[in-house]
């Protein structure tokens, strides 16, 4: 079934068709400070599996659950006091933390593909919340592109990516951050990085007193962790000092380049460009080779994600 993508404004009339498509059971895209995510009802077990059939996505894939106030999260999970420090310290914001399933919970099975723990996330986003609060409910978004292609920072992503398969995208312009959330598991004894994201490792760190362990992909399921992930169509190489013949070079730092994340070196800014300027080469439909980038702070996940924009497909 295909039908129009309606472009919905992130005003008051914008966001109450928005609210009631979801509470219809539609899928509705819409802004976060991180990546556009495709938002469906998370209680209803039809509009959750729309979303697996609009992006292609495996279906063993568990989703991010949004709510507008932390304190609902309880109702869902079992917290933690690991929750509570890395809750009150960044959320709202760009922080996804997995706990363990509460009993009775009401969320379709298919949001966490039968797993017993959930993704949980506070968006900053103002017109994210304003949205959840008209919805007033959880919603289980993704982001809103194909699956293993590059995430959406745009509502023009979106609809290259989703056109005529989604009910409505809520457009509010382009997401500040850039890159997907930082996923933390503190389903064990000790929290685990599961993706790193948006939220700058040094933060966390700081939050927790440690460095959350690193869990290697092997060990779980997240498709942020298959190693052929966010791909453009072209092939990607990294650690490019220079474009070779037919390539075009995606740079960092002042240099002559085809595109510069960010030509005064700052990692934020190279974070909200990445993935806007890799679908922009990727319209070139040429090989992109990648300026090194450095590996500290929102560089670490600029890396993660051009390792696996760049992995063996
Ligand atoms: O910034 C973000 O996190 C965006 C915006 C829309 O919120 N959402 C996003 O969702 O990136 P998605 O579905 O593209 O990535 C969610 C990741 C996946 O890798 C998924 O496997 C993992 O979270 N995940 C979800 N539930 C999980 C669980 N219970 N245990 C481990 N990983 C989980
Ligand atoms: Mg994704």
């Amino acid at each position: 079934m295909s039908q129009a993508t309606k472009i919905l404004r992130p005003d008051a009339p914008g966001l109450a068709e928005a609210a009631a498509l979801l509470r219809a059971g539609r899928l509705v895209a819409f802004p976060t400070e991180t990546v556009y995510g495709l938002g469906a009802d998370a209680r209803n077990g039809q509009a959750v599996a729309g979303i697996y059939a609009a992006k292609g996505r495996p279906s063993f894939n568990p989703l991010i659950v949004h709510l507008a106030d932390p304190e609902e999260a309880r109702r869902y999970v079992r917290w933690n006091d690991a929750a509570e420090i890395l809750a009150s310290a960044f959320w709202p914001g760009p922080l996804t933390l997995v706990l363990p399933l509460r009993a009775g919970h009401g969320l379709s099975s298919l949001v966490t593909a039968g797993l017993d723990s959930l993704a949980l996330r506070v968006p900053e986003h103002e017109n994210a919340r304003r949205l959840l609060k008209a919805f007033d409910g959880p919603l289980a978004a993704p982001s809103a592109n194909p699956s293993g292609r590059i995430s959406a920072t745009s509502a023009a992503h979106v609809l290259t990516g989703l056109d005529g398969k989604i009910a409505a995208i809520l457009d509010d312009g382009p997401c500040t951050v850039g890159l997907e959330s930082t996923i933390i598991g503190l389903t064990g004894s000790r929290p685990s990085l599961l993706r790193a994201g948006g939220l700058p490792p040094e933060a966390l760190e700081a939050a927790l007193g440690a460095a959350p362990d690193v869990v290697s992909g092997a060990e779980i399921i997240a498709p942020g962790q298959l190693q052929s992930h966010y791909a453009p169509a072209a092939a990607v190489r990294l650690d490019a000092q220079v474009a070779r013949k037919g390539e075009a070079l995606l740079g960092f730092g002042h240099m002559d380049c085809t595109l510069n994340l960010s030509p005064g070196g700052d990692l934020t800014e190279a974070a909200a460009n990445l993935f806007e300027y890799l679908h922009r080469l990727d319209a070139l439909q040429k090989p992109i080779a990648v300026a090194p980038i450095p590996d500290h702070g929102l560089g670490r996940a600029i890396n993660d994600r051009l390792r696996r924009a760049a992995a063996p497909r």
